[in-house]
């Protein structure tokens, strides 16, 4: 899939403020800095497209870009970020949750996962809750340019096995880099497929 436009709608801290629910969505989500924002430019291939930050804590609100007049890629705030204030923290929680629990027309929550470490527990747990809640979920591997291939596998071998002793079956995975533009072309056909096998928004989530 080609991505000919790529359109910033506006920013949201609620998800009943979103746009309708009648275009296919796919969202952005996992801790803060692992580089959501920076992916959904790489998508795009608009480089400031989403604000990103070497600082955790960029994204605050919920973020709607309309991609080819027809669909939507949303930026979501970060879960985890331990330096903001514990009512902050709790507000992004409640912000995340209310928009994946809510959002119907979300046909897939893309949980991105920092490639250069371990298993972490927050991510782990955040899998499982999405997984409860039966919301579609993909993940993405961010950074791979950052590590050697030998480290890169060891680490994806850790989560695997982590992720099989919770999960019967693995969740579509993917290995990107946003500085070297590595794994666009899956992300968009799996996204261009995900639309294809559907009869419009209703088939999403709810
Ligand atoms: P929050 O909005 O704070 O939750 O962060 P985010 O997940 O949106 O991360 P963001 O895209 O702002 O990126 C965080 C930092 O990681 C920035 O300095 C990016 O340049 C860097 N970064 C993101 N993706 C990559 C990548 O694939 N490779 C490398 N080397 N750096 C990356
Ligand atoms: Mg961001």
């Amino acid at each position: 899939m080609k991505v000919t436009s790529a359109t910033f709608i506006s920013s949201f801290s609620d998800v009943a403020k979103c746009p309708a629910p009648d275009k296919a969505e796919f969202a952005f989500i996992g801790r803060s800095n692992v580089g959501k924002s920076s992916l959904i430019n790489m998508l795009t291939n608009v480089r400031k497209l989403a604000k990103t930050s070497v600082t955790p804590g960029k994204t605050q609100t919920i973020n709607h870009f309309l991609i080819n007049e027809t669909w939507y890629l949303v930026d979501l705030p970060g879960y985890g970020y331990a330096n903001v204030s514990k009512s902050t923290r709790q507000g992004f929680g409640k912000m995340i949750e209310d928009y994946v629990m809510k959002r119907e027309n979300l046909y897939c929550l893309f949980i991105l996962l920092d490639s250069r470490l371990p298993p972490q527990n927050i991510d782990l747990t955040f899998i499982e809750w999405a997984g409860s809640k039966e919301i579609p979920v993909a993940l993405v591997f961010t950074k791979v340019d950052k590590l050697k291939a030998n480290e890169l596998q060891k680490n994806l071998a850790q989560y695997k096995k982590a992720l099989l002793t919770r999960w019967e079956e693995l969740p579509p995975l993917f290995l990107t880099s946003s500085e070297k533009a590595f794994g666009r072309d899956e992300l968009l056909e799996f996204m261009d497929g995900a639309m294809k096998d559907s009869n419009g928004p209703d088939a999403g989530n709810k």
